[in-house]
């Protein structure tokens, strides 16, 4: 399948388990205002282009379709197998995707930010979540509003750089996804404690750990032209799994927070 020019696919061994389990995980380009093209449409199942149509917003459109699409392909780079058409993912009671697929016990999580969707596809069991965004400007004023004073020293410390403050905010909301309760929680639920730089392959990645949130850590990665987290269960483990998951090809050239 021709996947437009700017997607990712990756996929990597999760769990502790002795059964080979893997997660897989995929990122498009959106193109506002653009169909994805026939042949990814053709991913989605019937109820699904059916839910599609029925958005009255243009903007939600898109989003809902590449967000399902990305979520898709990131089951098939797991189950290359897989008839995708096949594969319904619905919102359960509070917006959590759920996948319909029998026989399966495997879990998905969706990301769409105005230039990209994400996908993430892993055993259902782990908490895992996946958060996209587009690093802008425009979010400055924005993303202090949910980060503590201690939050706010290490936004200082990185220069008030934009991708850092993306950084936290993805770190976040991954971790909302992965618990399932995303942001009903109060913002103080997801305070990052500490930040840690974790070097592999001459890639720079943050491991976010949370004061309150036990059991879930986050991994971050600086793409260029995105700002990309994974939640995942804490432990080195997990987090060398997740790396090698987020070991994909930048998408501008070094980009650093
Ligand atoms: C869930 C939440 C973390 C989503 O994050 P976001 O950055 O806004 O949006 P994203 O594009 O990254 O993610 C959207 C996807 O998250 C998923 N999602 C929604 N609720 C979820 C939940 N409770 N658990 C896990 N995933 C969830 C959905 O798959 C959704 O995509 P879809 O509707 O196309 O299936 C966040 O919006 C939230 O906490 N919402 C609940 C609180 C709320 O309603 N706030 C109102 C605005 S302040």
């Amino acid at each position: 399948m021709k996947l437009p020019q700017g997607s990712f696919l990756s996929s990597a061994r999760i769990g502790t388990s002795d059964e080979l389990q893997f997660a897989g995980m995929a990122i498009l380009p959106i193109m506002q205002g653009m169909p994805a093209g026939e042949e990814l449409t053709e991913l989605l199942h019937t109820e699904e282009k059916e839910r599609a149509a029925a958005f009255a917003s243009e903007s939600r459109r898109t989003s809902f379709i590449y967000g399902r699409i990305a979520a898709k392909l990131a089951i098939l780079e797991v189950f290359p197998e897989a008839v995708a058409q096949e594969i319904n993912i619905v919102n359960g009671a509070i917006g959590e995707p759920v996948i319909e697929w029998p026989g399966h016990e495997y879990s998905v999580s969706v990301s769409h930010s105005e230039h990209h969707s994400a996908g993430l596809v892993f055993p259902t069991g782990l908490l895992m979540g996946i958060d996209i965004e587009t690093p802008e400007e425009k979010n400055r004023s924005i993303i202090p509003s949910i980060l503590s004073p201690d939050e706010m020293e290490l936004v200082k410390a990185a220069n008030n750089s934009i991708e850092f403050l993306h950084l936290l905010w993805t770190a976040k909301e991954a971790a909302g996804k992965a618990n399932g309760f995303g942001f009903r929680l109060p913002a103080e639920k997801y305070e990052i404690e500490t930040e840690v730089s974790v070097n592999h392959d001459g890639v720079r990645y943050f491991l976010s750990r949370f004061k309150h949130l036990n059991g879930v850590d986050a991994i971050t990665r600086n793409l260029g032209g995105a700002v990309l987290s994974v939640a995942f269960p804490t432990g080195h483990y997990f987090q060398d799994q997740v790396i090698r998951l987020l070991s994909i090809q930048p998408m501008e050239k070094d980009p650093v927070f």
